[in-house]
């Protein structure tokens, strides 16, 4: 049975929203605020809290609250994904950038930065072991919230994960019943960790990357925000690298110093070759 949502008045959803969206980028408009108060009362019940201007005062001035602010990001994102989603761009990737980037160095690191649970960096190191690369290259993968995280590193699909499968997958999957399993190599390829895209520090630590993977996340954000992260991830781009973002997410407005180039029908951001 779900829990009756708190009241969310509007100057504490005013304050509510504008603090998650400081600490972890989400934007709610003010039509969302009956979805807000739907996914955080759970939260602010659980610990003891019967309004949501105490939860709020706890999140913004409590010791502890760093660590509610983690579960809190579980319960408001989105993790909507499937094995093979926009499969054409990083195929392309695979074909025409990698080759490219690998010519100029033995090695390269590739972040899929908002992996959710699991299935895009499962179809990359698919796409990479298909093609023998993937010996020569570092996987990493990352998302905000540590409950997906934790699906991720299990490497189990079933359902929507599996609705588009490209024809590919059943090299990368082992099938049982309705349930499929990334083969071990793959999975093992990959190192997983938490990152928040909005923590520059966190971006930052995960070291120079040749291609950001980055997509279907910027949507939940406000430009102002876009902007801030796409200058982050740029910087944890080694000169030459490429950004890939998701097919409703132009960068285009933003100008900025990631240039948009068309490769076999897919596009890419590329940040200068110093
Ligand atoms: C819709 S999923 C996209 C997954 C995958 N990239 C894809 O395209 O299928 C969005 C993911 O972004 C993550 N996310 C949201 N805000 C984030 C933030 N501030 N830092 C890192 N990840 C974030 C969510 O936890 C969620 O797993």
């Amino acid at each position: 049975m779900s829990t009756r949502a708190l009241p969310l008045q509007p100057p504490v959803f005013s304050i509510l929203s504008g603090l998650i969206e400081e600490r972890i980028g989400l934007f709610f408009a003010e039509a969302d605020a009956p979805i807000l108060a739907d996914k955080v009362t759970p939260r602010a019940i659980e610990l003891g809290f019967d309004s949501l201007l105490d939860y709020y005062y706890y999140l913004r001035y409590d010791a502890g609250a760093e660590q509610e602010l983690e579960h809190l990001a579980d319960a408001l994102v989105v993790n909507e994904t499937y094995i093979g989603r926009e499969l054409e761009q990083l195929t392309v990737m695979s074909d025409v950038l990698l080759p490219r980037l690998l010519a100029e160095r033995p090695r390269l690191r590739i972040w899929s930065a908002a992996c959710s649970t699991g299935e895009e960096p499962v179809t990359v190191a698919g796409l990479l072991d298909d093609r023998g690369l993937l010996p020569r290259v570092e996987l990493v993968a990352s998302d905000v919230s540590e409950r997906a995280l934790a699906l991720a590193r299990k490497g189990e699909f079933s359902g929507r994960a599996l609705r588009s499968l490209p024809s590919g997958a059943t090299r990368w999957l082992r099938f049982d019943g309705t349930t499929a399993r990334a083969r071990p190599e793959l999975l093992a390829s990959v190192s997983f960790r938490r990152v928040n895209l909005t923590d520059r520090d966190e971006v930052l630590g995960v070291g120079p990357a040749d291609v950001i993977i980055c997509r279907n996340v910027l949507i939940y954000f406000r430009d102002s925000r876009i902007k801030q992260v796409v200058q982050g991830l740029c910087d944890a781009l080694r000169p030459g690298g490429y950004l890939l973002v998701g097919a409703s997410e132009s960068l285009l407005r933003f100008g900025g110093a990631l240039r948009c180039e068309e490769h076999g029908g897919a596009f890419f951001y590329r940040k200068e070759a110093t």
